[in-house]
């Protein structure tokens, strides 16, 4: 769907934000007055007072310039903010990209409102249809323009900009979260990464050979069942004004299917495991993000794809795996992979690439889900600091994240008879010893949050507007935005 911002519209549907029990607004109230009396009538009779949610269709005459005029319940107008602006434009696109009308127009009170109604629509205009071979004509999106309204189209066009950037990485994740897992494995998502080198963003590849001697046992230990060949992904976008100084860098675990390996997982419901690559997803599409909105920032991007099976040559309940760090780890579920996969990269992220700060995405547990359900990733970490940070980016782009504890008591369950530590903590707590784990890999010095968004990524049954596709492309305007705030120059 084309965005347009401009100060006069003229779209086949007409569509004007009504506030809770208040009047028609002005811009309806212009048109000629066979149309500003049919949409008056709409306010009445019905039970249309313009409450947050609500909408109402009016058939324009034929002497009118659109064909139809949609009013919007835009609530109290001392409650709205950018979450509303953007919940009412997706809104509007859900209930009317089918309507066999290409084009709308929808008056925004301010250029800021523009935008956040303009962020709100191309997120709902999502679709990922790219399997579908039968798709008729009314089964796919009418609507192709909208255009915004507003008074000052060019603050609009700029506020927009990087909102814009963000939804492109938003589109990004969705799109590699709702990829099959025949489609998308390893060599096939590092091929999809190359795509961001146009946007300036240096992609480098490590494969199987590479990563044995960097060590990366367990990395390797995951993905040794698995026919397809490991890899880690490193993505560098050099915005700030000194390119040498130390990145951000942003960890996702690529999980590309978690069949559980030897401990396998039962078959109903199997197939979500295509997007245990989620964490890998957020983190190329913040860099997508990042690099379409020229953010003023040294990042790195690290992913490490791998995909879990059981195969004669895969690892079992008793191995023992050598991490890229040294410590060795007991391998007592193999099902607990995606702590494996991401030992070995924040290793890599703090060794290596010397971050100045980490933060790992992850749908690393089902325990999580539990605690948390679909509306919140679980947030880790002993820098209060930055939790704050994320905490605080959570609100603002409606990515929201809630803290989780660690300590010791916790790490202790990790402890092994025959290794360093065990992949698992027992049945309890176990998304914070999962963070436990993680946080042997990062040491002390560095500041590190673990976001484990396996409630987040992909959410099935109802949603909101924003999020139209099973993969939500969770983690991309959360980590823009904080880096926005907190890192750039
Ligand atoms: N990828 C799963 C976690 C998951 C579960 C993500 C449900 C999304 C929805 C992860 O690899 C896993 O299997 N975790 C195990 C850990 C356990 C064996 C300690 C889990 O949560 O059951
Ligand atoms: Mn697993
Ligand atoms: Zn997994």
């Amino acid at each position: 769907m084309k965005i347009k911002f401009a100060e006069t519209v003229e779209a086949e549907i007409v569509a004007f934000i009504v506030d809770e029990d208040g009047a028609l607004p002005a811009e309806a109230k212009d048109l000629d007055a066979e149309s500003s009396g049919l949409i008056g009538e709409a306010l009445e009779g019905g039970r249309f007072t313009g409450k947050l949610g609500q909408q109402a269709l009016v058939v324009m005459p034929k002497s009118a310039s659109a064909r139809r005029a949609v009013l919007i319940g835009g609530g109290k107008p001392a409650q709205r903010d950018s979450h509303t602006f953007e919940r009412i434009g997706a809104e509007f696109v859900r209930a009317q990209q089918m309507s066999g009308f290409k084009s709308a127009g929808l008056f925004a009170s301010s250029p800021q409102a523009a935008a956040s109604l303009a962020a709100g629509a191309k997120l709902a205009a999502y679709r990922f249809d790219k399997y579908f071979t039968t798709l008729k004509d009314t089964d796919t999106p009418s609507l192709v323009e909208l255009t915004l309204s507003t008074g000052d189209p060019t603050q609009a066009v700029e506020i927009f900009s990087s909102l814009e950037a963000e939804v492109e990485g938003t589109y990004f994740a969705r799109d590699l979260v709702n990829m099959a897992p025949n489609d998308l494995y390893p060599e096939s998502f590092a091929r999809e990464l190359g795509s961001l080198e146009d946007l300036g963003i240096e992609v480098s590849v490590l494969d199987e050979s590479d990563m044995r001697k960097l060590g990366m046992g367990c990395l390797l230990g995951v993905g040794q069942g698995s026919d397809k060949d490991s890899q880690m992904v490193m993505m560098r976008w050099a915005g700030a004004d000194d390119k040498d100084a130390a990145p951000i860098a942003l960890v996702g675990k690529g999980v590309c299917f978690d069949t559980g390996g030897i401990s396998i997982k039962p078959g109903a419901g199997m197939e979500d495991m295509r997007g245990d690559m989620g964490g890998a997803a957020a983190v190329s599409g913040a860099m997508k993000a990042l690099a379409l909105r020229k953010a003023k920032a040294n990042v790195v991007g690290l992913v490490g794809l791998v995909e879990n099976m059981p195969d004669g040559n895969a690892i079992k309940p008793g191995d023992v795996l050598t991490s890229a760090s040294g410590q060795t780890v007991e391998v007592q579920n193999t099902d607990a992979e995606g702590r494996l996969v991401l030992a070995d990269v924040l290793w890599y992220a703090q060794e290596h690439v010397k971050a100045k700060a980490i933060v790992d995405l992850a749908t690393l547990t089902g325990a999580v889900v539990i605690s948390l359900g679909h509306h919140h990733a679980g947030l880790f970490s002993s820098d209060d600091d930055m939790a704050g940070e994320l905490t605080a980016a959570g609100l603002a782009s409606g990515e929201r994240v809630w803290r989780l504890p660690l300590g010791p008591e916790y790490d202790r369950l990790l402890k092994s008879k025959f290794a360093d530590m065990r992949n698992i903590g027992g049945r309890a707590a176990g998304s914070i010893t999962a963070a436990q784990f993680l946080k042997r890999f990062v040491g002390d010095e560095t500041p590190w949050c673990h976001l484990d968004i396996a409630g987040v990524a992909w959410v099935e049954g109802e949603k909101a507007a924003t999020d139209p596709a099973w993969g939500s492309g969770f983690g991309p305007r959360l980590l823009s935005r904080w880096i926005e705030t907190n890192y750039e120059d």
